[in-house]
């Protein structure tokens, strides 16, 4: 953990209630994917956890290591690659645009990707209304992150947001860094699935890009409650991730839950190695039962106090006794909970 101090370099609402920060500073303390930060705002004596959705760090090279693998597929970080060769076995530009031709019932995006693996995603995509909102709708495109900078997406729930939300350009947080364990990339296998409720598809965008840097080509099923709420689904589209939709009231894409995408993507006969979610308690309890046989990790969004250990006020009951989401988590095993 570190304190640090944070200048703001932007501050925009991105979708409804929902705004995309850019601090400049030290975030070296930042290593993992689903690692959060804790932010002092104003007067409160309590700060506000928020996930890191990205980082630029000098420390950990991240850029380069990221331009390295896209370089390596023979494309920019922003253009989509069109050669993707390994990730889930073979040609999988081929094998990703046929399942989703046989899914056009109900999940709209990247349906009319031909099949023949060598056309650019991006613009094949954009015969499609949805998938041409897919690529229109990328934050980073437009909020491009730079050297020395972490990215949070934050949805404005009270007092504390409302007063992040408010902040301008320039402006200094004082901001504790590094803060949990992360998701673990080892376990992720060829072909991971990820799988973000609302604001909690925030980190899924350091994880894909991390795993694309890997060689590993992810599939992201994404759940908000109407259009107006959707978030970062142009952004893992473009940097390579095949990207399924879900909307409670059915207004984008699959109408219906991500456990309803999961279950769609298993009719297919998909199959992924490993699953990363993030989300609200019920969503990670649907996700939990719908992944049957399937091993993975949960990122929790407790209520904290503290936010460094010291409370238990972040409490979770595993079959290893309590642990605290903030210090032992915020990820855990799927093997870690007691929820059969
Ligand atoms: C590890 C972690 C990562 C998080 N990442 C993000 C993120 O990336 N983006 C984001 O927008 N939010 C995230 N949250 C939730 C965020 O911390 C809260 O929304 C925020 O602290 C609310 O502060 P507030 O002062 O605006 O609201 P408050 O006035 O404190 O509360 C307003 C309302 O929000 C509810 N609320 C407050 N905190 C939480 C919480 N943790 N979970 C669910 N409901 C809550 C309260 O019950 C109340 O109804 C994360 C929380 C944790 C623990
Ligand atoms: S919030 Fe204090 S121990 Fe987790």
């Amino acid at each position: 953990m570190k304190q640090v101090q944070l200048r703001i370099q932007s501050n925009v609402e991105i979708a409804d209630n929902v705004f995309c920060m850019v601090m400049e500073g030290d975030v070296g303390a930042i290593t993992a994917p689903g690692q959060f930060i804790n932010i002092r705002i104003g007067e409160k004596f309590l700060r506000r956890p928020i996930s890191v959705c990205d980082v630029d760090t000098v420390a950990t090279g991240t850029k380069r290591i990221e331009k390295e693998a896209a370089e390596a597929f023979g494309a920019s970080l922003y253009n989509t690659p069109e050669t993707w060769n390994r990730g889930r076995g073979g040609d999988t530009l081929s094998q990703s645009g046929s399942s989703k031709e046989a899914l056009t019932a109900g999940i709209t995006d990247l349906k009319d990707v031909p099949a023949d693996g060598d056309a650019d995603r991006s613009t094949a995509a954009s015969g499609s209304g949805d998938s041409a909102q897919l690529q229109n709708d990328c934050i980073f495109r437009e909020i491009p992150p730079v050297e020395g900078t972490v990215t949070i997406l934050y949805k404005v729930v009270g007092e504390g947001t409302k007063a992040l939300a408010a902040c301008r350009r320039d402006e200094v947080l004082d901001v504790l860094t590094g803060l949990g364990n992360g998701f673990d990339i080892r376990f992720a296998g060829d072909a991971p699935l990820l799988i973000g409720g609302g604001i909690g598809s925030a980190p899924m965008m350091m994880l894909a890009k991390q795993l694309i840097s890997d060689g590993v080509r992810p599939t992201a099923v994404l759940g908000f409650r109407g259009k107006e709420d959707m978030i970062l689904q142009g952004d893992l589209y473009e940097i390579g991730c095949d990207v399924y939709v879900a909307t409670e009231d059915g207004s984008y894409g699959r109408k219906g839950f991500v456990t309803d995408l999961m279950e769609d993507l298993k009719q297919q006969g998909l199959e992924f190695s490993y699953f990363y979610a993030c989300g609200p308690s019920p969503m990670l309890h649907a996700v939990y039962r719908a992944s049957g046989n399937l091993d993975g990790q949960l990122s929790f969004e407790e209520r904290m106090g503290c936010g460094f250990g010291a409370c238990m006020g972040c409490s979770l009951e595993t079959k290893n006794g309590p642990k605290r989401v903030c210090k032992d988590g915020p990820v855990f095993l799927k093997s870690e909970l007691n929820w059969d």
